[in-house]
């Protein structure tokens, strides 16, 4: 046990290391571009200087006199590529944005793609090509001329009149707050590599969900599903950018169709910024009515995104934030604004992370105004149930803050702004809360166990470091009754039994209900019961285990189980009428949960944060983070200490470094690279602190997992704005902080 293997607590898993740490450490995993291909050729990408306008003419005469090069892509030989309808759900298009040209809708849309003998040879060509445009002026973001709004038209949470809850208020606080475009950057760059057998296509892809790959590939390509098979052993890193289908992979396909040839793409690290889904920036307004002993009466939150122009895509966090105290009136409005921009996407933590950075912040400026103490204003308005009456199916809020506070010693805190220095530095303490929606899905899985022990497990699942190999192989080891070191677990290849996307942190909760459930079938054999369920468990390994397999005249039981959640049987889904696992084996996972379903279904945290600021040069430090979290049963407390970790440093880098600068004359990305593009390196980040409380909720799945892959990084900012506010006396209200803002 250390700090990053914690000592299990109640309903807490052993921390297991990592299944495939030896493999990705020895570098001997294999990612979806180190996938041996026979006689493969390579592709390079063009994509478009301006954001708006017309491809004129294409000239390609001096790329084709490149030795090596094969074939060049364009708008004119791909029209038998199919245009895919955009949906926001995670197995869809990320962009209807799909074609070549002549139409160009962003910056950095794919207009080319030249295939070689050798990538320096495509990369040559590539550059060799000559297209004319006819560039019109276009919108880069708010505020722009010629960006188009249009209202979110889902049901956003409304409970009782908070207009005139707020007018009645005692106190009324009421603030604006806004967050920048932000990219992925996953170390592993956006790949494909398309190999065709006769009318058999393979797809060598990082993916987040690799039955929306095959099934979205296969209609791009005009082929069945069943011709294609996808496969994504490794994931170098997704947070979203991988979860939906991008328009190069088609192109790939379609490409070595043509040549009848394997073909592998790598794109380059800044067309990842335009090939691929981002964050957008958001804009809030916030008002709040409240008593003088701190009850919130009213809460109003507005919202405004940034998203194509012909893309619905927006993350409505007001969901979330409208449930998080308890309110006594709910208002609440999402406005898109549409922009010559690419299309964005989940980007962790997609709907909460900018809408409680607002809420959040807010909260302590109310608390400052209230002159209380921010913790006791959150346990002030700490409620099992929301405005709209709705219950929480468990809630450790507040548990989480104690626990952290203790830990941060933050009794020892005075609460004027400016008040704590350390000779130059002043320092500053500020908190926040954590949530994040528990989801769960639909999914299948396959088991096989052998007299000997040994077992197998199937999922179509992703390492996409969130060490979901790990807990899945635990949960097969827990209900068999066998080592850990007996499970082998196979993710990553669409020829296994299909699970959800890995978005919205449901990975865990899915696959290991869904295994438990094929586990405890086999077990059932074993017992020779007849009920589908394991008497008990944990006993099949005992020394009597051969003899139960050779009652049963069998050396091996292999079960299929299928696992739909109460909430997401047909009919109770919106548009859903056939079952769910009939829509996950066509490419389109359901997903229930959060605020959906009969009860609120979230993991919860509560982060404090140290941040030092300069008292000359307002250079912004921060030496200590500690983050206190309850999200039900812990798998493994190593890969969940990691999760949190990672997931609160990001958070870091989302309130001082992180920002994607947008040139409004023209729509481009200035720092596309990651020079320029600023995220934290080991000297940013000192001490960082995870607490897991232990929490038990038998309500949200089988498993009791409530996910905690993005639960992490939501608060975060808000509690380092909160710090530099209490350091300052300063109130920056738009991310990044940096230094510039705190110049008076
Ligand atoms: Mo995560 S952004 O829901 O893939």
């Amino acid at each position: 046990m250390s700090d990053a293997a914690p000592r299990p607590k109640d309903n807490q898993g052993q921390p297991a290391p990592r299944l495939e740490g030896r493999l990705k450490v020895t570098g001997e995993a294999r990612y979806g571009s180190d996938m041996p291909v026979s006689n493969p050729a390579f592709a390079f990408l063009v994509t478009s200087p301006i954001a708006k306008g017309t491809i004129s003419a294409i000239d390609l005469g001096d790329a084709k006199n490149v030795p090596g090069v094969l074939d060049i892509f364009t708008h004119e030989n791909t029209a038998d590529l199919k245009i895919l309808s955009y949906s926001k759900g995670g197995g869809g298009p990320s962009t209807s944005i799909q074609n070549l040209g002549p139409k160009i809708q962003h910056d950095g849309q794919i207009v080319a793609m030249v295939v070689a003998d050798t990538f320096e040879a495509a990369r040559e060509a590539a550059y060799k090509v000559k297209i004319a445009y006819e560039a019109e002026t276009p919108s880069a973001s708010f505020d722009a001329k010629g960006a188009s709004e249009s209202p979110v038209k889902s049901k956003l949470p409304q409970a009782g009149d908070a207009a005139k809850a707020f007018d009645d208020a005692e106190i009324k606080f009421e603030a604006e707050y806004g967050t920048p475009t932000q990219h992925h950057n996953p170390i592993e760059l956006f790949t494909t590599t398309a190999v065709w057998n006769n009318d058999e296509l393979t797809v060598y892809e990082p993916s987040q969900f690799m039955y929306g790959l095959k099934n979205q590939t296969a209609k791009r390509v005009g082929i069945k599903p069943d011709q294609v098979h996808a496969v994504s052993h490794f994931v170098g890193g997704a947070f979203g950018s991988k979860a939906q289908q991008t328009p190069r992979t088609g192109l790939v396909a379609f490409a070595a169709k043509k040549l009848n040839r394997a073909v592998k793409l790598v794109a380059t690290r800044d067309q990842g910024f335009t090939i691929a889904t981002y964050r957008a920036e958001t804009r809030h307004r916030i008002r709040i009515g409240a008593g003088k002993d701190g009850k919130i009466k009213s809460f109003q939150h507005e919202g405004w995104e940034v998203t194509s122009r012909p893309d619905d895509y927006s993350v409505a966090g007001v969901e979330d934030s409208a449930r998080l105290y308890g309110y006594g009136a709910v208002k609440t409005a999402v406005t898109m604004v549409h922009a010559d921009r690419n299309t964005p996407g989940f980007m962790r933590s997609p709907p909460v992370v900018p809408y409680i950075y607002a809420l959040e912040s807010a909260m302590d400026e109310l608390a400052a105004k209230l002159d209380m103490d921010p913790i006791e204003l959150r346990r002030i308005n700490d409620s099992m149930k929301d405005a709209t009456g709705k219950q929480w199916s468990s809630r450790s809020l507040m548990e989480c803050y104690d626990q952290a506070a203790a830990r941060f010693g933050w009794a020892k805190r005075n609460r004027q702004p400016g008040s704590m220095r350390d000779g130059d530095w002043l320092i500053g303490w500020g908190c926040a809360s954590a949530m994040y929606p528990t989801h769960i899905g639909a999914a299948a899985a396959r088991v096989q166990f052998s007299a000997d022990g040994q077992a197998k497990v199937q999922v179509a699942a992703h390492e996409i470091g969130t060490g979901v190999m790990t807990v899945v192989g635990q949960m097969a080891a827990e209900r068999l009754g066998i080592p850990l070191e007996h499970v082998r677990v196979e993710l990553g290849d669409s020829a296994f039994p299909p699970v959800p996307v890995a978005g919205g942190s449901n990975q865990t909760a899915s696959c290991c209900s869904v295994v438990m459930k094929a586990c405890d079938a086999i077990i059932a054999k074993l017992n020779g019961s007849t009920t589908g369920h394991a008497q008990t468990v944990g006993s099949a390994a005992s020394p009597g285990l051969g003899e139960k397999f050779a009652r049963l005249g069998v050396s091996t039981l292999e079960e299929y189980a299928e696992f739909v959640p109460p909430e997401a049987e047909p009919n109770k889904v919106a548009g859903l009428f056939t079952g769910p696992i009939k829509k996950l084996y066509e490419g389109t996972p359901t997903l229930v949960g959060g605020s959906k379903g009969e009860k609120l279904m979230y993991a919860l945290g509560a982060e404090f944060v140290e941040v030092r600021v300069h008292a000359e040069t307002r250079e912004i430090r921060v030496p200590r983070i500690v983050g206190a979290f309850a999200a039900g049963r812990i798998m493994n407390t190593r890969t969940a200490h990691s999760q949190y970790m990672g997931a609160m440093i990001w958070g870091v880098s989302s309130a001082l470094h992180e920002a994607t600068e947008i040139d409004p004359r023209n729509a481009r990305y200035v720092n596309d690279n990651l020079a320029d593009y600023l995220v934290p390196v080991n000297a940013d980040i000192q001490e960082v602190d995870v607490i897991l409380v232990p929490e038990r909720d038998n309500f949200v799945n089988p498993a009791g997992v409530k996910g905690i892959g993005e639960l992490g990084n939501v608060g975060t900012a808000a509690a380092v704005a909160n710090a530099v506010y209490h350091a300052t006396g300063i109130r920056v209200r738009e991310l990044p902080i940096r230094l510039e803002k705190l110049l008076t």
